[in-house]
């Protein structure tokens, strides 16, 4: 698999023999300890679209909705959504292309004993051809680099049903055209938040549209009452 670029990692702070806390800081930033998963806000003003705090608490209202029973996080970076979850007693997945982040997070699971938080280093393509699925997956700013950049879709059905195929219940946080940094990637494409929709409808039988942490990045609540195990 090719790595496009470093992960964006500052630094991981363990604290050596006597840590307590593990502090993670990078595109997601927390602390977490063997009982404990604390979401922080960003420390530079570099990350301004991505505050795991914020984020994080919109992530825990979801979960008490949808209060799924397996969980799997797409794009899984640092791990804060999977440890979450896997703290909150629901066995969890991260799957991410990165081999860096995956790496990271599973020193981090070593050393607090994060039994439920599991990891996988793959793309969605090759994750398609295993048969593990799961009950809630979010997919958190990464669909765009999945039509035109880390993956090569350009087929906006065939990616949704792609993941539609992994999860039963799914929250999409979506680009939108009108997103600068989106739009780099699908500028040339007929990537739009219209074709996203229209997509979703086919596979789900409700698709929500909950408003983003900014105006072209909305959230789309996917369900389904459909049985896949
Ligand atoms: C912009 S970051 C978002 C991280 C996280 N989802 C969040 O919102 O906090 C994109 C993440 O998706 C991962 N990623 C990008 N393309 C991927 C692919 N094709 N397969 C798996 N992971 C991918 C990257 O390595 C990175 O961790």
């Amino acid at each position: 698999m090719k790595i496009l670029e470093r992960g964006d990692i500052d630094s991981i702070s363990f604290g050596g023999h006597d840590g307590l806390a593990t502090t993670v800081a990078g595109y997601q930033n927390y602390m977490i300890t063997d009982h404990n998963v604390l979401a922080q806000n960003n420390r530079t003003a570099k990350r301004p679209w991505t505050d795991t705090k914020i984020k994080g608490e919109f992530f825990d209202k979801i979960l008490k909705k949808v209060s799924p029973k397996t969980y799997v996080d797409f794009g899984s970076n640092l791990g804060y959504y999977v440890f979450r979850a896997a703290q909150l007693s629901i066995p969890a997945v991260g799957i991410d292309y990165n081999l860096e982040y995956i790496s990271i997070c599973q020193a981090i699971k070593a050393r607090h004993s994060y039994e439920q938080a599991n990891f996988k280093n793959t793309n969605l393509e090759t994750w398609c051809s295993e048969d593990d699925s799961y009950d809630f997956m979010t997919v958190f700013n990464v669909i765009h680099h999945l039509y035109n950049r880390t993956e090569q879709y350009q087929d906006m059905e065939r990616l949704v049903g792609d993941f539609a195929s992994k999860a039963k219940n799914i929250l999409f946080e979506v680009p939108t055209e009108n997103d600068s940094k989106g739009h780099k990637w699908t500028m040339d494409t007929s990537y739009s938040e219209q074709l996203f929709v229209e997509s979703a409808n086919k596979f789900f039988d409700s698709v929500e549209c909950i408003p983003g942490q900014t105006a072209h990045r909305p959230y789309y609540l996917c369900l389904n009452n459909k049985v896949y195990n």
